[in-house]
């Protein structure tokens, strides 16, 4: 088992006392509970069952319909991030199980029985002490709102979504409220539009740069009307954020054409959400950008007005860096579908240097530092929370010779991922960044979107046959550093 170092105790010792330490989920990768036994429950058909069911989708075939049974093992689960001693979880609500039709969801019929299943989960997580931090879209869209078409496309690309989105978070304050301190509307809304809509490589599945970009603004829609619905319901007393998986792009050489690159990159990835969510518009640059794509005649008038909501902390997911350079216009003629940056940007990417995670992902702590430091200096009155950051290895079930289980995982790679992802959250700390909190991704190995249970993120270890959970050492790790971190 790993044992920390002194150095880690020392910088466990640097994070102040009431430093919110948390671990992270989402609903459909642990819920599982898709099947008819649900359906009795209420549950509408999500588009990540539709997109799932595709072949050649997802990496091996699966879907979320069993996941890590959280929807059911919620009290064992609870009891295990006790054991952890975490102060916070951060989980989603399937939007799916609230409204289970179009036709209830316009006439405001909620679904009572997922209304008292989240009820009892959060009601255990507070008898637990452990603060609910919850997000009210983290991909899991209707699929009826997916179906319904308007005139830029179906689900995120249709403006009736955001609009639906305000009445389910108005729907959720009111069954939520005295239960739920943070509200964080969206999570990574970059996957869900570029991801969806751009690339196809998440559900909806859709290949289209301007549907990308309407998906763009009607999430942009849906986080304002979802923060005023919420303090329209709950008042101040309410804590609202979001949750951005802003980029850390870097150039790959001091040329004006790689730095005009990286701006750009920034500007597609970061500030198409930034800009209208914290500043109140959009940088004209950014239709320039994409003229070629679309006109962003979706935008209406009010809009601007309507997204820019005061909030009380900013989200940030933080894996990876990349490096980035202005391509030659022959190298991509058309944009490269691989590009994760919708049309006509010449961007390219350049390889990651290793050593890589399991995903292929580089290491580079320095950036969470970074982007940190950047968004504290841009945003002083908003408070900063790591929302998720965590690694995927190629993890391996052994018997447990130190006895405190059967079987354990050693996974030194996750540790010190972890343990140099929060010397660089701290450095920024130090330099001035108003941080409380960070949230390992994730509590437990789940669904990995489209790459199906074959990405193991969690720091327990899911044995899914049986469903058991196994603690890595790094979950041993993060105990000892929360209970450091709380002692004199
Ligand atoms: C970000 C997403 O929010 C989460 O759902 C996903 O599993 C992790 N990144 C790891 O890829």
């Amino acid at each position: 088992m790993t044992r920390m170092t002194d150095a880690q105790r020392a910088l466990a010792h640097a994070f102040p006392k009431d430093f919110i330490w948390g671990s992270a989920t989402a609903s459909y990768q642990v819920e599982g509970f898709v099947d008819e036994e649900s359906k009795a429950e209420g549950r509408a058909t999500s588009i990540w069952d539709t997109y799932a069911h595709v072949p050649g989708n997802i990496a091996d075939g699966s879907d979320g319909s069993r996941a890590c049974e959280q929807y059911t093992r919620y009290p064992e689960d609870i009891a295990l991030m006790k054991e952890l001693g975490l102060d916070a979880y951060r989980m989603s609500i399937a939007w799916p199980r609230i409204f289970t039709s179009l036709e209830d969801m316009r006439a405001g019929r909620v679904n009572r029985k997922a209304l008292d299943h989240y009820t009892c989960m959060l009601d255990a997580l507070r008898e637990a002490d452990i603060k609910p931090i919850v997000t009210l879209y983290h991909w899991d869209l209707p699929q009826y709102l997916q179906d319904e078409v308007g005139s830029y496309g179906g689900g995120w690309a249709n403006r009736e979504t955001a609009l639906r989105f305000g009445d389910y978070a108005a729907a959720l304050a009111k069954g939520f409220g005295d239960r739920v301190e943070t509200w964080t509307t969206l999570n990574e809304p970059w996957c869900a539009a570029y991801l969806g809509y751009a690339q196809g490589r998440h559900a909806p599945g859709v290949r289209d740069d301007a549907q990308a970009l309407a998906a763009v603004h009607h999430l942009n829609l849906a986080h304002g009307l979802g923060v005023a619905a919420v303090k329209a319901e709950l008042g101040e007393k309410a804590q609202t954020s979001v949750t951005l998986n802003l980029q850390v792009n870097r150039a790959a050489t001091d040329s004006l054409d790689d730095r005009a690159a990286k701006a750009q990159a920034d500007r597609i990835a970061n500030e198409v959400w930034l800009g209208p969510m914290l500043d109140g518009a959009y940088d004209p640059q950014i239709f320039e950008d994409t003229r070629a794509v679309t006109e962003w005649s979706f935008i209406q008038p009010g809009d601007l007005e309507q997204i820019h909501q005061p909030l009380n902390s900013l989200g940030i997911n933080y894996y990876c860096t990349q490096t980035v350079r202005r391509a030659p216009a022959q190298v991509h003629p058309q944009n490269a579908r691989e590009d994760p940056i919708v049309g006509g940007t010449n961007i390219d990417i350049l390889p990651p240097e290793g050593p890589l995670t399991a995903m292929g992902w580089n290491q580079e702590p320095g950036g969470l530092r970074d982007i940190v430091l950047e968004m504290s200096a841009r945003y002083p009155e908003l408070d900063i929370m790591i929302t998720e950051n965590g690694s995927a290895w190629e993890d391996e079930l052994v018997p447990d010779e130190a006895g405190e289980g059967e079987l354990t995982v050693h996974d030194p790679d996750r540790v010190h991922y972890l343990s140099e992802h929060l010397r660089a959250l701290n450095e920024a700390r130090e330099q001035g960044a108003r941080v409380t909190g960070y949230f390992a991704w994730s509590l437990m190995d789940n669904y990995e979107w489209a790459l199906g249970y074959s990405k193991r993120f969690g720091i327990v270890y899911v044995d899914y046959p049986t469903q058991r959970r196994i603690w890595k050492d790094t979950a041993r790790w993060y105990r000892e550093f929360i209970r450091e971190s709380r002692a004199a």
